[in-house]
């Protein structure tokens, strides 16, 4: 019985149904999951333990590598499970709980949470729930579409269960990468020169005896949702294609540029799939997630190389993806987060970092999190990770949305994530600002030349102009002004003047 599965045989014993392992969860625990943009995620004792919360209620702390599938963060916050949730969420009902102040979030970079677990930042781990596409004979753990957090997870909890997702096909093995850091003061470099280095083991190995449960699932990943190329994103897109072309003419990138971070969303999407139809080739990632579009740049001969925590892609692309997993495999590696969004390895890469800002102000300080200063939107992911340390740190977004009564670039942004030092270039469906080299005041006539909406330029120059005049200064301001457009867009629906 399941020995293609566990070949470990010592294990076989630990085979429970899911409602035999629910008694193990108790009210105040912390519990940690795999799980990463929707991938390889607790498929079902996260759900059971929603269900369950009617007849015996518990409250617990739950993290994760970042987001989940299947609604699972839904229904844990309608089940009242969440007391606390880290690092990341995308999930519009537990979005709306986290604003309430009804669940208390922890907006982690995501390179930091497995930092925090070596060293005892965080509280410990009572369990961790760990997908898993098989068990070695050896007993290590073959992860599944992520890795995510999962090695410091099985290295750091209390008990480990396994959920051994059967929908996953046994070839995975070989696709992932497991290194963890060593703790301080014995820290050593992550030897990663290249893409496509790798440093560690193919499986994660946890204590035989931790292994509290092992359980059984067959299902596949929610899908990615499939990202429209609009207008808007391939404007955005043309734009950034642009600006590689005039780094490649002006001899400081070649065309197979450097390794390539893409956020989530749909105009990082938009970005890649624009490569596709370009000049440039032999191209490499050096990402957190591979969406559809880096596996369409892979067949059409552009990319050599990706390197991620996580594959999550709409259900066509996930077909094609692991009904041929031998094709690919030896162009994809899937490691844990601390790796791929490590500090010390995108510096070392010489990273292009490409991720979505919900809105940029006139000096290029980007908000990535809040609406309107206050109201969370996901979080900052890796973004912050990618922005600070890449040789080319580059914010996208839409000038203007919902009927252009939203404008993305403001005179100060209501939240700050990556700060004017750590952000090279932005761009928007109207055009790009290279802010490289430049002080406040020419990033600010280079971001209102070439970046905002038509509607908003007049405005937003006669901010700066007036600032300039009234109050100087080496980042000029208007303070009692400085969020007159959200004010506007709160009363009156829109940031436009009357
Ligand atoms: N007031 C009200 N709504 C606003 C607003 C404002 N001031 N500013 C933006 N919005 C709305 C937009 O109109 C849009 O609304 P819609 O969904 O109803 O269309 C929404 O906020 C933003 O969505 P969209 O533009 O479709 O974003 P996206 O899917 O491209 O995602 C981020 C953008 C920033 C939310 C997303 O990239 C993210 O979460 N980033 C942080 C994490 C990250 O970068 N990780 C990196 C690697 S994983």
């Amino acid at each position: 019985m399941h020995t293609d599965r566990i070949r470990n045989t010592s294990l076989l014993d630990r085979v429970k149904e899911v409602s035999e392992v629910l008694d193990l969860f108790q009210d105040g625990m912390v519990i940690a999951s795999s799980g990463f943009t929707k991938a390889g995620d607790s498929k079902v004792i996260l759900p059971a333990l929603a269900a369950n919360n009617t007849s015996r209620p518990i409250k617990i702390t739950l993290i994760t590598g970042a987001s989940l599938g299947h609604e699972t963060d839904a229904k844990l916050t309608e089940a009242g499970v969440l007391a606390r949730r880290m690092p990341f969420q995308v999930d519009k009902v537990l979005r709306k709980a986290i604003n309430r102040g009804d669940v208390l979030f922890v907006d982690q970079n995501l390179s930091e949470t497995s930092e925090m677990l070596l060293d005892h930042h965080l509280p410990e781990i009572d369990i961790a729930i760990i997908e898993a596409a098989y068990i070695t004979a050896e007993g290590g753990i073959v992860p599944t579409t992520s890795v995510g957090n999962s090695p410091i997870f099985a290295n750091k909890a209390k008990k480990v269960i396994i959920e051994i997702n059967t929908a996953v096909r046994t070839n995975v093995h070989g696709l992932h990468d497991i290194y963890l850091p060593e703790a301080y003061p014995n820290r050593k470099a992550i030897e990663i020169f290249r893409p496509n280095d790798r440093i560690g083991s193919a499986v994660i190995n946890v204590e035989p005896e931790k292994i509290a449960a092992i359980v059984l699932s067959h299902q596949q990943d929610s899908p990615a949702d499939i990202a429209v190329i609009d207008d808007k994103t391939a404007a955005i897109a043309h734009h950034l294609i642009d600006f590689f072309t005039e780094e490649v003419k002006n001899g400081r990138l070649s065309k197979s540029l450097r390794p390539l971070q893409a956020g989530i969303g749909k105009v990082a999407n938009a970005v890649l799939t624009g490569l596709a139809e370009s000049d440039f080739e032999g191209l490499t990632m050096f990402s957190e997630v591979l969406q559809d579009s880096a596996f369409d740049l892979i067949d059409a001969g552009k990319l050599t190389f990706a390197s991620a925590a996580s594959i999550t892609v709409s259900a066509a692309c996930y077909q094609r993806v692991f009904d041929n997993l031998e094709k690919y495999k030896d162009k994809v590696v899937l490691r844990p987060q601390s790796i791929s969004n490590a500090p010390e390895v995108i510096r070392r890469l010489g990273i292009i970092g490409i991720n979505t800002a919900i809105e940029f102000d006139i000096y290029g300080n980007v908000n990535s999190s809040h609406i309107a200063g206050t109201q969370m939107m996901n979080g900052i992911g890796g973004s912050g990770d990618f922005a600070r340390n890449a040789h080319i740190s580059i914010f996208v977004t839409q000038a203007a949305s919902k009927e252009n009564k939203i404008s993305h670039v403001l005179p100060m942004v209501t939240h700050v994530d990556h700060n004017e030092h750590n952000v090279d270039v932005v761009v928007t469906d109207v055009g790009y600002a290279d802010l490289r080299g430049l002080a406040p005041r020419e990033r600010a006539l280079k971001i209102i030349g070439n970046c905002v909406h038509p509607d908003y330029k007049e405005e937003l120059q006669s901010y700066f102009d007036r600032a300039v005049a009234e109050i100087g200064g080496q980042t000029p301001h208007l303070l009692d002004e400085a969020f007159l457009w959200h004010k506007r867009f709160r009363e009156n629906g829109s940031m436009k003047a009357r």
